[in-house]
């Protein structure tokens, strides 16, 4: 079977190893792919959001089945556009993928629906919004509606800074059009744990917890990025509160979409808040997020192509989601200076033997040589019995890995460490 997979980071680099392990599929195309991922599968110059060329390649080379994982062709319509020309997908539809892609559209599913989460409120126009921020209760957080590479939230602990950023978003342009609307919600506070699900809008199946690493510094300090590490299984969610969130948020997520006539089939990620009224949903994302799959999929026993066909077809409910135990933790080797501004273009060492031990995220290759291309550059994954070993096994992974300007977080997992301890 032919497989393409739509995107080009760690994530995909993740899902390509896991499929790869299923030996009905002959040949994998990376659309775009990367410089590291061109070891696992064949590279195609052609970008995630291009949705002509992705359509007119698969059916120039016969694709048998697509993985699309990046949010913006999913909420393109990306998958709508590969079944028209009979391409069975992994993926929402764009009605579902709106799950992620407005805001605006989540939160009022989750009141309408009981599903718990922050208050809030949604503006189009800007001085109602600054009326609105008169009186908030700080700090307050503004959310630009539409997808903003991650960097749409802007947390207030002042009503200048709350003003400034509804401004910026809503006046001033700051992330287009994403930006014309807001939310302004509750700040809540608590751990915060991922949870990625298989679903076919019928049965829906969780994978381990996890937990990410948002800030750029040691300490969560620094700008939010997209995520500097992970590890899984995340020990704030125990199995109460797991069971507790199946019952509050999964199941009436899932039967929320339906109700609407947007059933959800794909990965729907929760990002959950454990605040001390219970778990509330900071936000959903219409994939499997990134570097979160990174710690999951290595974890993952069961077939991963069997799944996503059965998620695709509808019957998910006939196959088994396992997960081995112990842990894993994915340490990301970033450029200088992400996510700001930052130097690309350095030869990037992997040692060979340590090739498939890690996850290429930014890396081109050049006469045959990688070096950098991206922000987050590399994650190095390492699965363990116990999560200290994990930890201890990514950072020497990590030390091994070697580009001119790498920096990465050196705390990734000593938060869910202490959670440990406490128990
Ligand atoms: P998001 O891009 O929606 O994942 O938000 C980025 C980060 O902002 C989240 O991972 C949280 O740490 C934080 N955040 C978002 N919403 C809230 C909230 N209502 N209260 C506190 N922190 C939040
Ligand atoms: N790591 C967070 C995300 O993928 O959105």
């Amino acid at each position: 079977m032919k497989v393409m997979v739509i995107g080009g980071g760690g994530r995909e680099h993740a899902v390509i190893r896991k499929l790869k392990e299923n030996p009905a599929i002959t040949e994998i195309y990376a659309l775009p792919g990367n410089g590291g991922i061109a070891a696992d599968a064949v590279c195609v110059p052609i970008g995630a959001k291009d949705i002509a060329s992705i359509t007119s390649f698969a059916e120039a080379n016969g694709i048998d089945y697509a993985v699309v994982t990046p949010d913006d062709p999913l909420v393109l319509g990306c998958v709508d556009a590969l079944e028209q020309i009979g391409v069975p997908c992994f993926g929402p539809r764009a009605e579902a993928a709106i799950i992620e892609g407005s805001k605006v559209f989540a939160k009022e599913l989750m009141q309408k629906y009981g599903i718990p989460t922050a208050r809030c409120a949604c503006f189009d126009d800007l001085a109602e919004a600054l009326q609105y921020l008169e009186t908030a209760p700080l700090p307050t957080v503004i959310k630009a509606d539409g997808l903003a590479l991650g960097k749409g939230v802007v947390i207030a602990d002042t009503r200048e800074e709350a003003i400034a950023a509804a401004t910026d978003m809503m006046r001033n342009g700051r992330f287009g059009k994403s930006g014309e609307r807001v939310v302004i919600e509750e700040f809540l506070e608590g751990p915060e744990v991922s949870v990625l699900a298989f679903t076919d809008g019928k049965t829906i199946k969780p994978m381990v917890s996890s937990m990410d690493h948002k800030r750029a510094g040691d300490g969560d300090t620094g700008l939010n990025t997209g995520g500097m590490g992970t590890v899984a299984p995340n020990p704030y969610y125990t199995e109460a509160i797991a069971k507790r969130c199946m019952e509050e948020i999964f199941l009436p997520t899932v039967a929320a979409m339906n109700a609407e006539g947007r059933p959800f089939k794909g990965c729907l990620y929760f990002g959950l808040m454990l605040t001390r009224d219970g778990p509330k949903v900071i936000e959903y994302n219409c994939r499997f997020g990134d570097p979160e799959t990174q710690v999951v999929l290595p974890l993952l026993e069961s077939d991963l192509f069997t799944i996503m066909r059965a998620v695709t077809d509808g019957r998910l409910d006939e196959v088994e989601v396992r997960f081995r135990d112990g842990a894993a933790c994915c340490v990301i080797l970033a450029s200088a200076g992400y996510p700001g501004a930052y130097d690309k273009g350095f030869p990037l060492e992997i040692p060979a033997e340590l090739r498939s031990q890690v996850y290429v995220a930014g890396a081109a290759l050049r006469n045959g040589q990688l070096v950098t291309s991206g922000g987050r550059v590399v994650g190095c994954t390492a699965v363990a019995d116990t999560l200290p070993r994990a930890i201890d096994a990514a950072y020497a992974l990590a030390d091994r890995v070697h580009f001119a300007n790498a920096f990465c977080r050196r705390d990734i997992g000593q938060r869910a460490l202490r959670a440990l301890s406490e128990d």
